[in-house]
């Protein structure tokens, strides 16, 4: 099933993805992570970067919550190397796409543009869902949202290889 498309990138041969959620401590690294790992599979990393942050400056400069980073190691992901950051204006102007996770997260980002989708925009089978926010809740939440992010990481690489531009220019001169 094909998702939301994407737009090109502002500089052909380099596309730049934010993850957004609320403190950067669970679902935008869990999504980051999982991302950059279905970039690097797909051939896509000297093309694709991935970042993410937080609408929320609390947590700045903090490893994951402890229970995104078992239910990541749990799965065969890294999870060790993440800081939390704030979401400040320059990730607007020094990404191509910036990836809300939830509804409130998107509203702190002044809704969707050209260039500001919902992460579950791109989710095969549920686009336009919140990523629910696992924080408050147990284990399973953490699992749901791994599972959720791998669903539409997926997606997205299959997005970002059809989308003009994301390898290299297009067309001949
Ligand atoms: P995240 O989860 O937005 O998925 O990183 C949360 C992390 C921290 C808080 C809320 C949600 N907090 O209130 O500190």
């Amino acid at each position: 099933m094909r998702t939301a498309t994407i737009p090109a990138p502002r500089t052909a041969g380099s596309y730049s993805v934010g993850i957004v959620c609320l403190g950067n401590i669970c679902r935008s690294p869990m999504g980051e992570i999982v991302l950059r790992e279905r970039v690097d599979e797909a051939g896509l990393s000297r093309h694709v970067r991935v970042a993410s942050c937080g609408t929320g400056g609390w947590h700045v400069g903090n490893a994951m919550d402890h229970r995104a980073a078992s239910a990541l190691l749990s799965w065969g992901y890294d999870p060790s190397e993440h800081r939390a950051q704030q979401l400040a204006p320059h990730w607007f102007a020094e990404h191509d796409l910036l990836l809300a996770m939830d509804a409130a997260n998107l509203a702190e980002m002044g809704g969707r543009s050209e260039r500001v989708h919902l992460f579950r925009d791109h989710d095969p089978v549920a686009p336009g869902a919140d990523v629910p926010d696992p924080y408050y809740g147990g284990e399973q939440g953490f699992n749901d949202v791994l599972h959720m992010v791998e669903r539409v990481a997926a997606g997205l690489v299959a997005t970002l290889q059809r989308t003009p531009g994301v390898t290299g220019p297009t067309g001949l001169p």
